[in-house]
């Protein structure tokens, strides 16, 4: 059956347990230099209406690795909605390819592609969300630390896709989710909620950032100006200045906490060069692992489609 990965609630805790153990497995392969066909003569069709460096050579290599054939399409090939409708692409595309990849603003663009694609649909980042990051930094963290479950995991300033996508993982993985954060850059608290009356992880909001740091074993921090809004850069600067990963704030954690950021870095911004590119920054480990994460969605969807 046709399924989606728009967002980290679309799967089952079950089923994100199996794809970082596909991942591993892959990434393992990889390392032996084995490549299995499992994507032979399969194509996905990438949209792209931001900008790209790793998503989009995650996936583009990974899949020609597995066998399979990327398009990369953005607004200069077709609108979306514009020149025709999201229904209409969605059907057309499921005629010409085994999977659409999209990377846009409006998350309900693509929860609408989902909908009417008979293929399955992949959220390369909204507004909203990012969950193909998270999938990469839980295997991270898995390699780094054994488990992601349990951990206190800090995320450090905007209340955005990136947290959020933390926070769904926290619906379906148990960790201690804090997020540090200024009282006017907080998280959809509605979905925030629903993840604690979920009661898988602990979750917590904390506008202390030398405090939230205490314990941490990954304190994970993101650009503060996400795409679409570098416009607010200046108030949003001014608003998590305190939050800013630091000396400073690593000094009030563990010698072992790891340091985590999706990149791109906006360096001296919320992060300084010291720290990420210190002894306990894994950012390359992340990024690296948007390869194996990747793959495994894409081969675990594929999986699916095939199954009756
Ligand atoms: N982290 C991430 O998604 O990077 P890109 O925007 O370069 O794809
Ligand atoms: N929050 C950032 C993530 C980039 C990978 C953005 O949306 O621009």
């Amino acid at each position: 059956m046709k399924r989606n990965f728009i967002s980290i609630l679309d799967w089952t805790t079950e089923e994100i347990r199996e794809n970082l153990s596909l991942a591993h497995e892959l990434k393992t392969l990889f390392q032996q230099r084995q490549n299995p066909p499992l994507l032979d003569q399969r194509s996905y069709a990438l949209i792209f209406h931001k900008n790209s460096l790793r998503t989009r050579v995650a996936f583009e290599v990974g899949i020609f690795q597995l066998g399979g054939h990327a398009i990369h399409l953005t607004e200069h090939d077709f609108t979306l909605g514009k020149r025709e409708t999201v229904h209409d692409v969605a059907k057309v595309m499921s005629r010409l390819v085994d999977g659409i990849l999209i990377r846009t603003f409006d998350h309900k663009i693509v929860v609408e592609l989902g909908e009417h694609a008979e293929v399955p649909v992949v959220n390369m980042l909204t507004d909203w969300s990012h969950p193909c990051q998270i999938m990469a930094d839980v295997l991270t963290v898995q390699e780094k630390l054994g488990t992601v479950e349990g951990k206190k995991i800090v995320y450090l300033g905007d209340g955005n896709n990136v947290a959020h996508s933390w926070i769904n993982l926290a619906a379906r993985l148990p960790i201690r989710l804090c997020i540090a954060t200024s009282k006017d850059s907080l998280p959809d608290m509605d979905l925030f909620r629903k993840a604690q009356e979920i009661g898988v992880s602990e979750l917590s909001i904390s506008h202390d950032p030398l405090e939230a740091v205490r314990e941490a074993d990954v304190i994970y921090t993101d650009v503060w100006a996400s795409m679409g809004q570098k416009d607010l850069a200046g108030v949003k600067a001014d608003q998590l200045q305190a939050f800013q990963l630091n000396q400073r704030l690593m000094d009030n954690a563990k010698p072992t906490t790891l340091v985590m950021h999706c990149l791109p870095a906006e360096r001296g911004r919320e992060i300084t060069d010291a720290v990420l590119d210190g002894s306990q920054s894994v950012v390359l480990d992340q990024a690296e692992n948007r390869l194996h994460a990747q793959k495994a969605i894409l081969v675990q969807l594929d999986r699916w489609s095939r199954q009756t």
